[in-house]
């Protein structure tokens, strides 16, 4: 089933109202880490001492079937203050964002440390969780992960950084690029879909 235009819109409107926050989600698996920028993750419990944390990974991307193998990511906001601390955040989203590690080593420049789950840890993001695990869903387009989260930790003691500020920031050549990423990408979940 497909929307007309008038309900895409509110539909937009509606759901990109759910997720104001770019989130860097890093993973590890055999070996190999990468990670990528999605909008689509939340809380995944009301229960403050066992908290779960979700996403959902389109399965066009890399990041997508080293989750699916090893069981195990890191969901870090950005952070936003000082022209440094800005700076850092969209090297992150830029980095992680706009290409596929399937291209290269997307972690290679940023500053990292490795988790209780063997995952990167970004050092200049703001925070970030630790997640196992323990459902994920089949989407046929994406797969929705819940996880247990395992450790956390606040970095810095700046703001979060939410997608309007970094849209405004963001440089146009990158966000050609990261357009031309996305269209095979929507192109691939279309299909998935049977649309
Ligand atoms: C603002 C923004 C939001 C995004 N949201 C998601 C998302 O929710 N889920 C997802 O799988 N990809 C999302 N992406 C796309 C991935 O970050 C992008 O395709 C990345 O290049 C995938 O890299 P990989 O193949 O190395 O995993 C988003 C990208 C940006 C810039």
């Amino acid at each position: 089933m497909t929307l007309d235009s008038a309900a895409r819109k509110a539909a937009n409107f509606t759901l990109n109202g759910l997720r104001p926050y770019p989130i860097a989600v890093t993973t590890v698996s055999g070996g190999r880490s990468n990670g990528l920028i999605a909008l689509s993750s939340g809380s995944g419990s009301i229960i403050p001492e066992a908290p779960r944390v979700m996403v959902g990974l389109s399965k066009y991307n890399l990041t997508h079937d080293l989750v699916m193998e090893s069981g195990v990511f890191v969901m870090h906001l950005l952070a936003n203050g000082s022209e440094e601390v800005l700076d850092a955040s969209l090297k992150i989203l830029m980095q992680l964002g706009g290409s596929s590690g399937r291209d290269g080593d997307k972690l290679d420049g940023l500053s990292t440390k490795v988790g209780v789950t063997g995952s990167p840890i970004l050092l200049d993001a703001l925070s970030y969780v630790e997640g196992r695990v323990v459902n994920s869903m089949d989407c046929d387009e994406n797969t929705v992960f819940l996880a247990d989260v395992v450790a956390a930790e606040r970095l810095q003691p700046s703001e979060r950084l939410n997608i309007g500020d970094a849209w405004a920031k963001l440089p146009k050549e990158w966000i050609a690029q990261y357009e031309a990423n996305h269209e095979p990408q929507l192109a691939s979940a279309m299909e998935l879909r049977g649309l």
